[in-house]
């Protein structure tokens, strides 16, 4: 709730139009309506209805910002021109159960200003003002104690005496903003009127609803319901503008026309919703290619109302595009059949997505646009992955003909933010890639691998120690490589006074000089100090992996290739490289979001050298790396 909406709830007074988003009050807007002849007309023809003396009351419902209020208010103009008073009275964002006759206790509160608390009592036989005292402390002793109902019944009659008597001077509009928000007592007393209208000549009664906010077992479907029964109550729905309103309104806006390109894209970003147009087009013209804060805030309300793993859907199907298929949000989100229609239910209900052929679209592609732009990079990259993964493997998740493309586009989308490389072989090598601003792969080359071995504990230093009788410099390749698990073993023998173990010797033999291959065997085994030296090499390669992903902030995310990872993947698995890889204090949560893979495809070399060869660097996006994730 703002602090606005706190103060006009304090103070009673009715709500000004247009109060959706009061941060974007100092925006443009149109000095005239823009289209709506055929919904004016309709409130016209309502209006001669009623000063010919027949009962009239108009339902305006239609999503938020397209124009409700602004049309009302327009028509309010119109009318009061013509002799009418117009009393606007708006419903408080405070959920159906809040403050009772909110909107009406608002009119109240303005009438009084205008004329007077004792001219207001005045309009009541006897000038008996007990059940409207109730709403408004200054009309005199309000009704307490008594029975409750009788009391309702009492204020609900003065209510009506009140606009009777008004009636008699000059045709009233009686506009009731918001319904959607109106609390109970409102709603009946909001069908009360409506029912006795007859006996009110010359009042029209105006409410307007946001129509997607109403799901199912929303408390004012009922009551729209009785009031469609109802002979002299229409219901409007205001639809989105057109494309040529919407090119109309932003000429409006700008004081002159827009160019066509720029038309079109106001357009297609706004889908016609006039408080989106106003809130994309920005002073200088241009349609923003940002989604402003307070639009992005209002297009979230409804998301954040929902369920977490509803949610946690919408974030999915946010990465899949305008419409996603049952299908492939199950397969992404993980979710079996049962579980994903139970996840999207709440949204449809509530009215963020739309069923659409066999899948699901956004009500308004800004709503998939914001609750995208609300994905943590890591779980943008991953997402995104998931999508391309997932058709590569099953084709027929996506329409005929649409797997390349969707599959090109998701591999862009997923490596929009740099991607680390490491590779443990031969030697440790390491890289970065990032996107240029033609969204070409670049892959920028380093010599990591021969950076400074930086031990983290009493174990890895005794490591280092051992190292440095041997080499001048140890660089992490000395430890990070095949040689480097060989190193290790030795290192940790030396540290325990024991020779390099005649059995691993021995297996390195069979495995032809393969001493990487024989620890790992020997390992696996359960030979103690291979196992020890094992673990000890995959938390070497985890906390290197972390290095290198802090220094290329990789959200885009973190691929371990090279000869050893397949080979050694269970121990990659089992939680130490992952511990080694986040253990970086504070920067934890950083390295959290970046999902860290296992290139197993063995042509990565193959297919890096073609790819140099070729004189292009897409070599990644193009790799089908059926990657493992390191949990
Ligand atoms: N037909 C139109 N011509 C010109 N401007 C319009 C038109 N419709 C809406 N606008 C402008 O778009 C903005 C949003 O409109 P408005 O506040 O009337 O929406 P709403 O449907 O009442 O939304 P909410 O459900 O949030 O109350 C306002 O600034 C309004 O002036
Ligand atoms: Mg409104």
């Amino acid at each position: 709730m703002t602090a606005r909406t706190i103060a006009r709830e304090l103070s009673g007074m009715s709500a000004p139009r247009g109060t959706l988003i009061p941060e974007m009050s100092g925006r443009a807007s149109s000095p005239v309506l823009v289209g709506r002849a055929e919904q004016m007309a309709a409130l016209e023809a309502a209006f001669v209805s009623v000063r010919q003396g027949g009962p009239s009351a108009v339902l305006l419902g239609g999503e938020a910002g397209v124009g409700k209020s602004r049309l009302v208010s327009d028509f309010g103009r119109t009318a009061a021109s013509a002799g009418a008073r117009v009393l606007t009275g708006g419903c408080l964002e405070l959920g159906t159960d809040g403050l009772p006759f909110a909107p009406f206790t608002a009119v109240l509160r303005d009438l009084v200003h205008e004329m007077g608390a004792d001219a207001v009592a005045s309009m009541l036989p006897g000038r008996t003002t007990r059940g409207l005292a109730r709403l408004l402390p200054e009309l005199g002793e309000p009704d307490t104690g008594g029975d409750p109902a009788e009391a309702r019944a009492r204020l609900f009659e003065e209510v009506l005496r009140a606009l009777e008597h008004l009636t008699r001077h000059s045709p009233v509009v009686l506009v009731i903003e918001d319904a959607h928000w109106a609390d109970r007592s409102s709603r009946d007393l909001l069908m009360f009127l409506i029912g006795n209208q007859r006996s009110l000549s010359g009042l029209l009664l105006v409410v307007t609803y946001r129509s997607d906010e109403l799901h199912r077992t929303h408390p004012l479907r009922p009551l729209l319901a009785s009031l469609d029964r109802i002979a002299w109550v229409e219901r409007i729905e205001v639809q989105r503008l057109t494309r040529q309103d919407t090119s109309e309104l932003a000429t409006r806006i700008l004081g002159r026309e827009p160019a066509e390109d720029l038309a079109e894209a106001l357009y297609h970003r706004s889908e016609g919703n006039p408080l989106f147009v106003e809130a994309l087009l920005c002073c200088d013209g241009e349609v923003s290619r940002e989604l402003p804060e307070s639009l992005r805030d209002l297009l979230l309300e409804s998301v954040r109302r929902l369920p977490e793993d509803t949610q946690e859907v919408l974030r999915v199907a946010s990465a899949g595009g305008t419409t996603t298929g049952h299908s492939l949000l199950r397969v992404v989100s993980g979710l079996d059949d049962a579980a994903l229609t139970r996840a999207v239910r709440p949204a449809v209900i509530a009215n963020v997505l739309h069923p659409s052929g066999d899948g699901y679209a956004f009500r308004h592609e800004l709503i998939r646009e914001a609750v995208h732009d609300d994905l943590l990079p890591g779980e943008h990259g991953r997402l995104h992955s998931r999508f391309a993964e997932a058709i590569d493997a099953d084709p027929a998740l996506v329409p005929p003909g649409r797997a390349a493309i969707e599959m090109a586009h998701h591999w862009h989308s997923a490596h929009d933010s740099p991607w680390a490389l490491i590779g443990a072989g031969t030697g440790l090598g390491e890289a970065i890639a990032v996107l240029d601003a033609c969204g070409q792969w670049e892959v920028l080359p380093t010599e990591g691998g021969h950076s400074s071995f930086s031990p983290r504990n009493e174990l890895e230093i005794g490591i280092l120690r051992f190292l440095l009788r041997r080499y001048e410099h140890v660089s992490w390749e000395r430890v990070v490589s095949g040689e480097g698990l060989v190193n290790v073993v030795e290192a940790l023998a030396h540290d325990g006074g024991a020779q390099l173990p005649a059995r691993v010797a021995e297996l390195a033999l069979r495995a032809r000089g393969d001493a990487p291959a024989a620890i790992t065997a020997a390992a696996r085994a359960g030979d103690p100090l291979c196992k020890r030296a094992l673990e000890t090499f995959c938390a070497l390669y985890g906390a290197e992996t972390g290095n290198l992903a802090l220094k290329a902030l990789s959200t885009g995310g973190v691929y371990v290739a090279g000869g050893i990872a397949p080979k050694i993947l269970p121990e990659l698995q089992d939680g130490r490289f992952r511990a080694a890889f986040l253990g970086k204090g504070r920067m934890r949560p950083l390295l959290e979001a970046m999902p860290v893979q296992v290139v197993l495809d063995e042509r990565i070399t193959v297919l890096g050298a073609a790819a140099l060869a070729a004189g292009s660097a897409t070599l990644l996006p193009q790799t089908r790396h059926t990657p493992a994730t390191i949990p």
